[in-house]
């Protein structure tokens, strides 16, 4: 079964605290959403397997670690996704992105890919989809599939605010994958946003309405 990781670091609570606040302006936003992104990549990454190699400092040979393992792939689940991508790409510039659009059919609710794009070793890399708000689990979980179906291995998932629905739906839908998220609130109220979370992600990112 997967597991849930909360990120309980003080700086990453501190800065949601700031996002979640409906009186932070758009572009402190996602100033805050960037930073958070990369406290998050770099929590998420801890159990990056390491080499030994040997370099020479200029006094010295020393034995030194090295990144060793697979590379790595960030897809954001458009349009909200994309305001944690740069943040994580600070941290590790070398990742691959990919981009998974999709929009709910009107008629059965449920989400339908319009756009996928991904890095072409889909199956050498570990991924990491990212999505601020993890609601229903509806897209999450079709993002998931989207990337299976293309041969991905490995996935982990990264939101800032997620609620028992949506855990819980990746949890039944894709058992392999682990979440990694910032809060874990109370619920989803009947217009499907999260409680007490931080309103539209989208909307607030890009200061639409
Ligand atoms: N998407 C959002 O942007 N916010 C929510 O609360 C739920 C889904």
């Amino acid at each position: 079964m997967g597991k849930v990781y909360v990120f309980d670091h003080p700086l990453i609570q501190h800065k949601l605290t700031f996002i979640r606040d409906k009186n932070t302006g758009t572009k402190e936003f996602r100033e805050l959403v960037d930073e958070v992104a990369s406290l998050m990549a770099f929590e998420i990454t801890r159990d990056m397997p390491l080499e030994d190699i040997e370099v020479e400092t200029p006094v010295s040979k020393a034995n030194a670690k090295t990144l060793a393992g697979k590379k790595l792939g960030i897809v954001p689940i458009l349009r909200a996704g994309l305001g944690m991508v740069d943040g994580i790409l600070k941290l590790i510039p070398a990742a691959k992105v990919g981009h998974i659009g999709l929009y709910r059919d009107p008629e059965t609710l449920k989400p339908i890919e319009y756009y996928v794009k991904l890095p072409s070793d889909v199956e050498e890399r570990d991924f990491i989809l990212v999505d601020p708000m993890l609601a229903t689990g509806g897209s999450a979980v079709e993002a998931i599939h989207s990337l299976k179906k293309r041969g991905a291995k490995s996935i982990k998932f990264m939101c800032l605010v997620a609620c028992p629905e949506g855990v819980d739906a990746i949890k039944e839908e894709h058992p392999d994958v682990d979440i990694f998220i910032a809060a874990l609130d109370e619920k989803l109220n009947e217009k499907g946003y999260i409680v007490p979370g931080l309103g539209d992600a989208g909307d607030r990112l890009y200061g639409t309405k």
